[in-house]
């Protein structure tokens, strides 16, 4: 899906795929040094960051491995609560791995905070966050990334992976939503 095609949707695009490509290659390529011989797993926290699991590992040049986690923050609305249920835990034994988790948005940081915990519990060699986006602005737990694709405003953005009531995850750019879509 193109910007085009929810035009009317967005109230500006923030990043373009072409930017987003670029940053990700940038990021890649740190990786690839940081993590050369490390035949790191790249722990995607479903749904978002799917596109961004598939992107960053394809720009990479050393070998990778892949694993998912699933989980759902308990809390009212759109307001994470810090607590954290697993509802699709890692197929791979964490036990001397260097583990890479890959998000695509860092909000409050509740969430992370949680998988950071839970995963350092399993005796891995390594254990750092790459996210393609975070808010500053809306941080309510300091934590360490060692990766970050951008900066954003504390706005309501969809596309690539990121969604409103499950659409926009395939729009290929980054946008805001327009409050008309959910006023
Ligand atoms: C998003 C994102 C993070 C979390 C970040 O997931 O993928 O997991 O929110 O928020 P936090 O920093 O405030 O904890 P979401 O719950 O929207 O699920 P999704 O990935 O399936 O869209």
């Amino acid at each position: 899906m193109d910007t085009s095609d929810v035009a009317s949707d967005l109230s500006c695009v923030l990043f373009t795929k072409e930017q987003i490509a670029a940053r990700l290659a940038e990021i890649a390529a740190e990786i690839d040094v940081d993590y050369a011989d490390k035949n790191p797993l790249l722990v995607g926290v479903l749904n978002g960051a799917v596109m961004v699991v598939a992107d960053l590992s394809r720009a990479m040049k050393i070998h990778c491995e892949m694993d998912w986690m699933a989980v759902s923050s308990y809390g009212s609305g759109t307001q994470t609560s810090g607590v954290v249920r697993i509802l699709k835990d890692l197929n791979t034994d964490l036990h001397g791995r260097h583990v890479i988790i890959v998000e695509d948005i860092i909000d409050t940081g509740l969430t992370l905070s949680y998988l950071m915990q839970n995963l350092a519990t399993r005796d891995p060699a390594s254990l750092k966050i790459m996210t393609m986006l975070r808010k500053p602005a809306a941080v309510q737990v300091e934590l360490d990334i060692a990766y970050v694709g951008f900066d954003i405003p504390n706005q309501f953005v969809v596309g690539y992976g990121l969604d409103y009531a499950g659409h926009y995850r395939n729009l290929h750019d980054i946008g805001v939503l327009a409050p008309s879509v959910y006023a």
